[in-house]
């Protein structure tokens, strides 16, 4: 079965690996692409959206999306992660193409209403866009198939506070709104994604496999394994953003807990991802909460040969 999908994205090193897990996969076909601010400003995230889609010889639509967290000011951005030019500051050559002239929000509503009910949208950036499509059409959950993001924290610290993770501390509110929509919500954070270290041999497997696209993921990855690998004994990094579309593919490879969830935004505590699991509390400001699944284990050894195994295709 092919699962159709709209792959929202802010890239970013761990994005354009995820990018590359999605075009490699037979059983995956993207639509299109919807950038957004986060790793870094989202002007760059659609021109790196469109360069990734030029390296692979894929041809689908970029769209540009939101710019700016749903309230509050401009964010700040990765560069620290993910180098200045979002790919670990490897001079990737500008794209040629042109991006779409649909906003993120309006490609993902357009598609929605063009393919009802098949389209699985797999957000591993802030979710602006999605909380956006939502606002320009509300029947937007009937539509979709569901969602998968790579966000959050829920039963293990953040990376940005210790409460919260960067995807939804960048857009807290976005995120509230796209937790509160009655869709099928699949959430892979911190909690299985900060538990897969993956060292340096990995991207050179990658790299062995897939000279283009595993050669790049190899490239600009050593900029974002040095930043992961302060503190640490070895060098290692994280390909957080692949989750979700590995979920997608093979559910089997994650232990899920359904949970009501709610998303904190206030200034302390703002992004925080807090989960009750079925059946904890009475209280109804958590059981009338909309219920999310969340990943709470994955199986290290067989995610890491299904992203080698994709990439050798
Ligand atoms: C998430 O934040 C970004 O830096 C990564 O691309 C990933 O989506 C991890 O917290
Ligand atoms: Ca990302």
């Amino acid at each position: 079965m092919t699962h159709k999908i709209i792959l929202d994205t802010d890239p970013g090193i761990d994005d354009a690996m995820a990018i590359f897990f999605a075009f490699q996969s037979p059983d995956i076909e993207v639509l299109g692409l919807t950038s957004v601010f986060g790793n870094v400003p989202v002007t760059m995230a659609a021109q790196n959206a469109l360069a990734l889609c030029e390296l692979a010889n894929i041809d689908i639509p970029v769209c540009k999306g939101v710019g700016m967290p749903w309230v509050g000011p401009e964010s700040t951005y990765a560069h620290f992660v993910h180098g200045d030019d979002g790919f670990g500051n490897i001079n990737h050559p500008a794209p040629k193409g042109k991006i779409d002239p649909r906003s993120s929000a309006e490609f993902i509503v357009e598609m929605a209403r063009k393919h009802p009910g098949e389209i699985t949208i797999v957000a591993v950036g802030p979710l602006g866009n999605l909380a956006l499509a939502l606002r320009l059409e509300p029947e937007l959950p009937k539509l979709i198939k569901a969602v998968n993001i790579m966000g959050g924290a829920a039963f293990v610290p953040g990376n940005v506070t210790p409460v919260a993770e960067a995807n939804i501390w960048n857009d807290a509110h976005a995120a509230e709104i796209v937790f509160a929509a009655d869709w099928e919500l699949n959430m892979f954070g911190l909690d299985v994604t900060y538990d897969l270290p993956f060292p340096p041999d990995f991207t050179k497997i990658l790299a062995e496999k897939n000279p283009i696209l595993g050669g790049f993921v190899e490239k600009s990855s050593r900029f974002y394994t040095e930043f992961y690998s302060q503190g640490k004994d070895s060098e290692q990094c994280y390909f957080h953003d692949a989750f979700p579309l590995a979920y997608l593919l093979d559910p089997s490879l994650f232990e899920m807990t359904e949970g009501n969830a709610r998303i904190s935004t206030d200034a302390l505590n703002k992004g925080q991802t807090i989960i009750a699991p079925a059946g904890t509390t009475a209280s109804p400001d958590w059981t009338q909460a909309m219920t999310v699944n969340v990943a709470t284990k994955v199986d290290h050894p067989r995610l890491t040969q299904f992203f080698i195994d994709t990439y050798a295709l």
